[in-house]
């Protein structure tokens, strides 16, 4: 069972999970502002949980054929479950094994991609992405993060007050670009939301933040050959 299953049930909750709601509308805005999907594109969103990239390209006209979603929690991908009807692959997979053709993929969106952070799975990237291919992936600010955890896991108190710890790796910026660029790709934008373009209620997790303190940081890449 992968550990998100432990809180899948209840992750977009409203009410218990504040946090996950604020960074997913900061990755939301960042990812919509730097990518731009056109209709022969083959997209990969991983750790997708409810998907993002589905309903963007459904507004967008964009054939959800063209779309694969992966997910390794059973629980999480389940929250995507209605895009299969709409044309969407489901993927139940680790992004560190994706099970797809080198070079058959052209876009790849990663929401809080921090779980799988590491040169394992950029290096998985590297081999599904064609060549020129982008890669967009939002994290928590590092700053924030190194306030609130310790760049190695993140912990969720569920409804019933169980803690539950997941992987969560947040570099700073230099180490970030310096991992991903050793596999091959070269990085085109690099963007940051801060607690103060927050709309609606702020999660408690927020509250020692100042409103021009970021929260969320966003990676664009490029393949290089
Ligand atoms: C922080 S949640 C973000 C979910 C979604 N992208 C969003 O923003 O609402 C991280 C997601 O990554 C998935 N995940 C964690 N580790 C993973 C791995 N190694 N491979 C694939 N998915 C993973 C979790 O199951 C979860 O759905």
């Amino acid at each position: 069972m992968a550990a998100y299953d432990l809180i899948a049930a209840e992750y977009y909750s409203e009410v218990k999970h504040g946090a996950c709601r604020n960074f997913r509308q900061a990755s939301e805005t960042l990812v919509k502002a730097m990518i731009d999907i056109q209709p022969e594109d083959k997209v990969l969103e991983v750790g997708a949980g409810m998907s993002f990239a589905a309903p963007l390209m459904k507004e967008q006209n964009l054939s959800l054929s063209n779309l694969c979603l992966a997910d390794s929690s059973d629980g999480m991908l389940s929250h995507s479950e209605k895009w299969r009807a709409e044309g969407a692959t489901l993927l139940l997979s680790a992004a560190e094994a994706i099970p797809l053709a080198d070079k058959s993929i052209n876009i790849v969106i990663s929401l809080m991609g921090d779980p799988y952070n590491n040169p394992l799975f950029w290096l998985e990237m590297s081999r599904v992405l064609s060549s020129q291919g982008q890669i967009i992936m939002t994290v928590p600010a590092y700053q924030w993060n190194r306030l609130h955890g310790d760049g190695q896991q993140a912990i969720f108190t569920t409804e019933k007050g169980k803690r539950v710890s997941v992987p969560s790796f947040v570099f700073e910026y230099q180490q970030q670009v310096m991992m991903v660029e050793r596999v091959g790709f070269l990085l085109e934008e690099y963007c940051l939301f801060s607690k103060g373009e927050l709309q609606g209620k702020v999660s408690k997790a927020f509250v020692s933040t100042d409103d021009d303190q970021a929260i969320v940081e966003a990676y664009l890449f490029q393949k290089a050959t």
